[in-house]
């Protein structure tokens, strides 16, 4: 089966990426036909300057490989090097909708979030869907945020079939349920522009220095605490086993334990759990021609799919 997903490089990954939308596309790998992408052109409707924009290219490409991408078993690419995409793009917002991309929440957050109106902020649910549609991907893991634009997806590649002939495969999201979404510090989404993320690979200064900043109530050491409304857990679970959970479960409900010793547990479960992947990291950065070299065989294998779809919707619609 066929499985693509991508990210964009608008800031520096974080165990929410991680958890909701690496981990298990990843997982998929040994199993699947996994195409995943470095998302720059969506990523240029908010990030304006060009030496950050190589740069954040540059660090997910380094995040993912650290974190397991096999580039032998998974077509790894950066979309800027396939403009073909952007070709099917405009085939596809023939048959799109307004109100389709009216309705996007995604598109509205970012105005309230004071990001400027552009057409290409509105239309990204659009190249989203050529992204998709372009390697007839039957699955697309992501957090849950974006399963109303994958909503989209759908509905763009149904209408395009019936109103042209059947070119695209409809896909599928896949979501993790049990982490659909991992809270930020602060208890909200952990998100990159909410200023609440713990980093992949931030220093261990930095990563403790979050950790110890996350929000709770103010029960006291002696008081028991509710593992169920609490960040900290929250958060350990995604690292730990059940039993660990449990441990920490019955420290909680049974007082005596503060918020400051389930942090540091949280600290040693985040460091055994990416320590490993931070050397790792440091390899390739001091590789990079080898690491441009994986994506540009990434492109040309995604290409061998992408090229074929873009001739037949090109021919759907009258242009060969
Ligand atoms: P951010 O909100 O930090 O800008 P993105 O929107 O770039 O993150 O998300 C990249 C991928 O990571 C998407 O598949 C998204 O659903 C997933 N993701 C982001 N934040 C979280 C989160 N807090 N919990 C679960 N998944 C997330
Ligand atoms: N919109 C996604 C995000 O912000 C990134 C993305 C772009 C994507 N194209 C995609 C995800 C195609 C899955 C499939 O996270």
């Amino acid at each position: 089966m066929r499985v693509l997903s991508g990210i964009q490089p608008s800031g520096k990954l974080h165990i929410g990426n991680y958890f909701g939308m690496m981990k298990p596309a990843l997982a998929l790998q040994q199993k699947h036909q996994v195409y995943l992408f470095i998302a720059n052109y969506h990523a240029l409707t908010t990030v304006h300057d060009a030496n950050i924009m190589r740069q954040g290219t540059l660090d997910v490409a380094l995040d993912f490989l650290a974190c397991g991408l096999d580039p032998h078993k998974t077509v790894f690419y950066r979309q800027s090097d396939v403009p073909e995409i952007t070709e099917l793009t405009w085939l596809l917002s023939v048959t799109t909708p307004m109100g389709l991309l009216e309705r996007c929440h995604s598109y509205k957050d970012k105005l309230a979030k004071g990001i400027a109106a552009s057409h290409a902020l509105f239309s990204y649910p659009v190249l989203m869907t050529a992204d998709i549609l372009a390697v007839q991907s039957a699955i697309v893991p992501v957090g849950m945020d974006q399963k109303q634009h994958l909503e989209v997806a759908r509905d763009v590649a149904l209408k395009f079939n019936n109103q042209y002939k059947k070119v695209f495969k409809i896909p599928e999201p896949m979501i993790q349920e049990e982490v659909a979404v991992v809270p930020g510090i602060d208890g909200q989404k952990m998100s990159k522009s909410y200023d609440n993320t713990i980093e992949i690979f931030g220093s261990k200064k930095q990563t403790r220095k979050a950790i110890m900043r996350i929000v709770t109530d103010s029960k006291t050491l002696e008081e028991p605490k509710d593992p169920d409304n609490c960040n900290i857990f929250a958060l350990y679970k995604l690292f730990a086993n059940s039993e660990e959970c449990k441990k920490l479960e019955s420290h909680y409900r049974t007082g005596g334990m503060g918020y400051g010793d389930a942090k540091k547990e949280l600290v040693t479960k985040f460091e055994e759990h990416f320590a490993p992947m931070r050397t790792r990291r440091e390899e390739l950065a001091n590789n990079i021609n080898h690491v441009e070299s994986i994506l540009q065989d990434g492109a040309a294998r995604a290409k061998k799919v992408i090229i074929p779809t873009l001739t037949a919707a090109r021919s759907a619609v009258g242009l060969e």
